[in-house]
This record gives C-alpha cells, sequence and structure tokens, in this order.
C-alpha cells in the first residue's frame, strides 16, 4: 500500500548515516519498523539496535503479531501503548537521543504538534525527524511553525511516497 510498510528514504537515510536508535510515532502494523531495523542492520548487529514505537495498538491479536515481529529481529524495543499525546509525554524523560525519529501518527494539528513538541526534546545535533504526510493541513501547518532560526526544514517529495519534512537542528 503507498505509503505504508516501507520507506525507501528513510531506509537510505539509515544505512547512509548509521543509524541504530530508532523511534517510530504510528507504528500500524510493524512492517516499516521491521524494515528500518533491517536497513539498520547493514552497520549493526541486532542486539546494539534499538526501537521506540508508539501507537494505540488497541487490537490485542495485531499487536502481539507485531511484538513476535520486532522480538524475531533480535534488536531492543519498547512499544508504548495508548494516544501519543498521553504516552510521549510521559515517557519523554525516560528516553535516550534518537538517531532518526518518524512521526507517522494521527494527522490532526493537534496530535501532530504534540508528537513533535515532545520528539524535539529526543534530537541531538545529529538526529534527524522525518514527519510524513505534510501535504495534510494540520500536518503542514504543525510543520510550518517550526522556527527557522532553530532548525532546519526541508520538504522532501519521495517517489511512490508522500510529501515528507525532513528536520535537523541548526
Ligand atoms: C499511517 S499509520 C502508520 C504507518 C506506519 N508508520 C508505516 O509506515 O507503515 C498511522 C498509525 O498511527 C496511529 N495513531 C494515530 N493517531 C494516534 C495517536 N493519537 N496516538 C497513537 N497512535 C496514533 C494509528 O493507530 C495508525 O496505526
Amino acid at each position: 500500500m503507498l505509503g505504508f510498510g516501507y520507506h525507501a528514504f528513510l531506509n537510505d537515510h539509515i544505512k547512509r548515516n548509521k543509524c541504530k536508535r530508532l523511534m517510530e510515532i504510528g507504528v500500524y502494523d510493524g512492517e516499516n519498523a521491521r524494515s528500518m531495523i533491517e536497513a539498520a542492520k547493514e552497520n549493526f548487529s541486532p542486539e546494539e539496535i534499538e526501537y521506540y514505537g508508539f501507537d494505540y495498538f488497541e487490537d490485542e491479536w495485531l499487536y502481539q503479531r507485531i511484538y513476535k515481529k520486532l522480538e524475531e529481529t533480535g534488536c531492543k524495543f519498547k512499544l508504548f501503548r495508548g494516544d501519543s499525546r498521553v504516552t510521549l509525554p510521559q515517557h519523554v524523560d525516560e528516553l535516550p537521543i534518537m538517531d532518526l525519529i518518524f512521526i507517522d501518527g494521527g494527522k490532526s494539528y493537534e496530535t501532530a504538534k504534540s508528537d513533535w513538541e515532545n520528539c524535539r526534546k529526543l534530537m541531538g545535533k545529529h538526529t534527524v525527524v522525518f514527519v510524513h504526510n505534510y501535504e495534510f493541513p494540520g500536518v503542514k501547518r504543525m510543520v510550518d511553525e517550526i522556527p527557522r532560526e532553530e532548525y532546519i526544514v526541508e520538504i522532501i517529495h519521495p517517489p511512490d511516497d508522500y510529501a515528507t519534512a525532513r528536520i535537523r537542528k541548526k
């Protein structure tokens, strides 16, 4: 399905920049998680790779399948169940600085804004945050408000995928 499960631009970034701490808001079925972890394995052994995933995970059967999928990768991982507007602020202080963050959860302005405001606390000098679906009005408004004097914000148009904001610290 277009825009789900496999994003070449993320995998290329992970391989080229040797990313091993990965975070995703909006895990869906865990296929993109698996694909990003496989990309990280190009430079690291599975036990060196960390994945942090946030989603509602309302369907217990699907949650168990995703959990098993991640166990099979051999990486270290943590899944946070519930609304990211609640779970992210609850856990952000215990999370490490990430190499890559993919914001791909709720698309309303309120949720996108909350996800960004929390994720930016996990950015180091080298961290890149990708925000999927820049074409959604709420996502676009949130991205357009990011202060350009603090962050470098680029809009990329990956082939066969949706417009995405790529953000790093200045
Ligand atoms: C577009 S899908 C994610 C696709 C996945 N990143 C991929 O690349 O295959 C969006 C996901 O965000 C989750 N989601 C939406 N709003 C959320 C919220 N407020 N808190 C937690 N998860 C949310 C949905 O349950 C859904 O699984």
